[in-house]
């Protein structure tokens, strides 16, 4: 706190005498290797493309980010790094976390030095209580769940089986699913949650086959884990079966949709970015990724790093550069803007993301997968807390 107050004085005293204010350092901790690499990969990209667009000064402060590789889901890990980047790096700012129980043990740090932490992928609907400093740029599970269970109902499917990774997301998914879903008339047939690694979805397969529902839910975090889901779910004849498979739109992000192949084709799923999202801001947020990405994809985690940019460079404009906690959260609370997935605001109250979900289907646009949205709720608050 002393520290903050020292560095808030310089600025301003810099400020004054015209002098160059100090550099404001953003740790930012990603998933750079192991399974999630790719997805922090292209959340980078996207905090790299916002600071290109915009200029790496903001308010007369140099933006200086400083990375680490949490490998993924490994809590320990990432609560290690926070506390370096904020006692030896002395940070301004902690930004980043793509999977939950990254963010869950840093948040008592953010906390307790009064820290803003910018949350751009993890979605778990209770990571905001863990701080008061915690803004998250993302989404959050329920708030994406809600959606597809009342397209389920709508839509003739009457019995539904779930499956989930057994973790915070997929517990969040399963229990906003069941409840929309059981409260609109459908039945549940039967649950089970799968180790948030297995390389092998058969045996949940099956199970979810014998119980010969309408349909399967199904979340899973973004990656080749959801490649392998949809490829077990055609061997073993789900599909032939005729069970129709509905999902949050993890499931087919387009990160891995490709090498999901003609199997995603007709799934339907809903979400809060597309790539194919038709907007003015979208058209030339895609453009400029691609340009700066030749061969990649923006998808739902590149649009939380770019959205958590924005946050951060607006917030400090704001607060003319200065990054005390009480101060960067009074001028993110309610913050507006037109991203490229939508409208969107930062819930004053919860600190979450308020935004537009979309219903899509799968499907072959211009030799490319896409997620074409045909169905839209509008500003959708988490329904989790
Ligand atoms: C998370 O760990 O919060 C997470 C990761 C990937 C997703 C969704 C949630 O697709």
């Amino acid at each position: 706190m002393l520290l903050k107050k020292i560095a808030c004085a310089a600025v301003l005293a810099a400020a004054a005498s015209g002098a160059q204010a100090e550099d404001l350092k953003i740790g930012v901790i990603l998933p750079l290797s192991g399974p999630f690499a790719a997805h922090g990969q292209q959340l980078e990209n996207s905090i790299r493309l916002y600071m290109k667009q915009h200029g790496d000064t903001v308010a007369g402060r140099r933006i200086r980010l400083i990375i680490k590789d949490d490998t993924g889901i490994a809590p320990a890990v990432s609560k290690r790094q926070a506390q370096e980047l904020l006692v030896r790096d002395k940070v301004d700012l902690l930004a980043g976390f793509g999977m939950t129980p990254s963010a869950f043990s840093v948040a008592p740090l953010a906390q307790e030095s009064r820290t803003p932490m910018v949350v751009m992928n993890a979605a778990t609907s209770s990571i905001t209580t863990k701080s008061d400093y915690i803004v998250r740029t993302s989404f959050t599970l329920p708030q994406v769940t809600t959606p597809i269970a009342a397209w389920s109902l709508k839509n003739g499917i009457r019995t539904v089986y779930t499956i989930v990774a057994d973790y915070g997301p997929g517990h969040d998914a399963e229990a906003e699913f069941v409840k929309t879903f059981t409260a609109g008339g459908g039945k549940i047939v039967g649950q089970v949650r799968a180790p948030v690694n297995t390389p092998d979805f058969a045996p949940f397969l099956q199970k979810a086959k014998d119980a010969k529902p309408d349909a399967v839910f199904v979340m899973l975090p973004a990656g080749e884990l959801g490649v392998a889901f949809v490829k077990g779910y055609k061997e073993r004849g789900l599909d032939a079966a005729g069970i129709r498979l509905v999902t949050t739109g993890d499931l087919t992000d387009e990160g891995v949709i490709d090498a999901m192949g003609d199997a995603a084709l007709g799934m339907i799923t809903s979400f809060h970015y597309s790539q194919a999202h038709e907007s003015p801001e979208n058209k030339s947020y895609v453009g400029d990724y691609v340009r700066a990405y030749p061969g990649q994809r923006p998808n739902f985690w590149t649009v939380g790093g770019y959205d958590g940019m924005r946050v951060i460079y607006e917030a400090l404009r704001k607060t003319g550069g200065d990054a005390d906690g009480d101060r960067f959260m009074a001028a993110v609370k309610g913050m507006r803007w037109t991203s490229p997935r939508g409208p969107v605001s930062i819930d004053p109250d919860t600190r979450d993301i308020v935004q537009d979900v979309y219903i899509r289907k799968v499907e072959r646009v211009g030799g490319f997968l896409q997620n074409v949205e045909f169905d839209r709720q509008e500003d959708v608050k988490d329904p989790g807390k």
